[in-house]
């Protein structure tokens, strides 16, 4: 896209959500309908961050939150977390570089530390090469759980309390919201969910909470940028209220 084009669409899209959250999914059943086994739509998705990724750095989106592994897909067969982790490792490998280049800053969102120690090591490395980039924020969804990020942020609370940091009353919603993975960015103003299925499945549920949702039957694997650009369009007619009776 030319320098014209970009500024022509980002023009359409106004307003822009400062920070989107997708809900990658459908992968198997890409693979599926192709006779193929659920690990080549797992690959055939990986493919899809390229676009996605670059797109919402080139529109001046500020942080983009990828579900990429929930807390509850430790439940799935073994082989299949074994492949979804290799294929997440070999990503950071090869594409580290690349984003390093378009200035992206990577945070891991999830407890990281549970993931086999190569995969960790290879999140961790990639968060440490391109933590200072001040370029498109963005958060994979490791390990991540919304309840889980929930019971973190009031440990790390809890502990404060009793160690005499914090008194309760200046705990208020700013001070809690810091506590998540999130800190520092944003409520997340749009959710986009993949693979035809209404529901969060867990996802940035505090973050989330005044967020527009669009699902679409899509799955991951077949998520364009043009069906990405479609989201952004339908995002900038909603009318968004925050309980009040003036839209915006
Ligand atoms: C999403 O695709 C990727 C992960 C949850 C890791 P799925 O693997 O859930 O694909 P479907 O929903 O079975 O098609
Ligand atoms: C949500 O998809 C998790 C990710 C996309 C990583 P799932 O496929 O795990 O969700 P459910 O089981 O259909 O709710
Ligand atoms: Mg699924």
């Amino acid at each position: 896209m030319t320098e014209a084009e970009l500024q022509a669409l980002s023009g359409r899209l106004k307003p822009l959500p400062r920070h989107v959250g997708i809900i990658m999914d459908g992968n198997g059943r890409y693979a599926t309908r192709r006779g193929l086994p659920r690990s080549m739509g797992h690959r055939a998705g990986t493919e899809r961050l390229r676009g996605i990724i670059r797109l919402s750095s080139d529109l001046g989106i500020e942080a983009l939150s990828l579900y990429a592994f929930s807390t509850e897909n430790w439940k799935r067969p073994k082989p299949e977390v074994d492949t979804l982790f290799s294929i997440f490792m070999e990503y950071f490998i090869k594409e580290v570089d690349a984003l390093h280049k378009n200035n992206v800053a990577i945070r891991a969102m999830g407890d990281i530390e549970a993931l086999p120690e190569k995969v960790c090591r290879e999140c961790l490395a990639a968060m440490e090469k391109t933590g200072s980039n001040t370029g498109l924020k963005l958060n994979i969804g490791l390990n991540y759980g919304g309840r889980a990020e929930t019971l973190h942020a009031v440990k790390s609370i809890a502990g404060d309390i009793i160690s005499g940091k914090l008194n309760i009353e200046d705990i208020d919603e700013g001070s809690m919201m810091q506590r998540l993975y999130t800190s520092g960015l944003p409520d997340v103003d749009l959710v986009i969910r993949t693979g035809g299925e209404k529901r969060l499945s867990n996802f940035m549920l505090l973050q989330s909470a005044y967020a527009e949702l669009i699902f679409t039957d899509t799955l991951w694997p077949d998520f364009s940028d043009e069906c990405y650009i479609a989201a952004l369009e339908e995002f900038a007619h909603r009318n968004r209220r925050y309980g009040g009776l003036e839209g915006k």
